[in-house]
């Protein structure tokens, strides 16, 4: 049993989260997500999510890809976390790479490409405009 753990918002759910959930899913056998805590959200990117960790929750965890979801309260608890869900692998978008290669002790770490041109920011800007 292969466990893959990775991170995010997961605001104004998008495309490009729901292919590197389902590339992160085709590593391993079972898909854990941590999805950052409102607050977290806050200090790491200087606004409130437009949809609360509740909602962001519900929505990752109805993906046929995701096997488990739950809250990520600090970016520093990212050794306790992969400890806590004995993951083999930590994968992550390579907006995060080389972040993560401390991790390499316990894990495997992925950084996928991100999906090109779209973002939640981006988004929340077409909206806007
Ligand atoms: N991601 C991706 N391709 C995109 C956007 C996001 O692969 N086009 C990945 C990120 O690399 C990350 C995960 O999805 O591993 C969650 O990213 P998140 O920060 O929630 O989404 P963004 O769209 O990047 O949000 P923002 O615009 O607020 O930075």
């Amino acid at each position: 049993m292969t466990t893959v753990l990775t991170f995010g918002t997961f605001d104004v759910f998008h495309v490009g989260h729901l292919r590197i959930l389902e590339r992160a899913a085709a590593l391993g056998d079972r898909l854990i997500v941590g999805v950052s805590s409102d607050a977290l959200n806050i200090a790491k990117k200087g606004r409130a999510p437009v949809f609360s960790q509740e909602e962001r929750l519900c929505l990752v965890r109805a993906l046929r890809c995701v096997d488990e979801v739950f809250v990520e309260e600090a970016l520093e608890l990212k050794r306790d976390y992969l400890r806590q869900c004995r993951a083999d692998i930590l994968a992550m978008g390579d907006d995060w790479r080389g972040r993560f290669d401390e991790f390499g002790d316990i894990c495997r770490v992925v950084y996928f490409e991100r999906t090109p041109a779209i973002s939640t920011t981006a988004v929340i800007e077409k909206i806007r405009l």
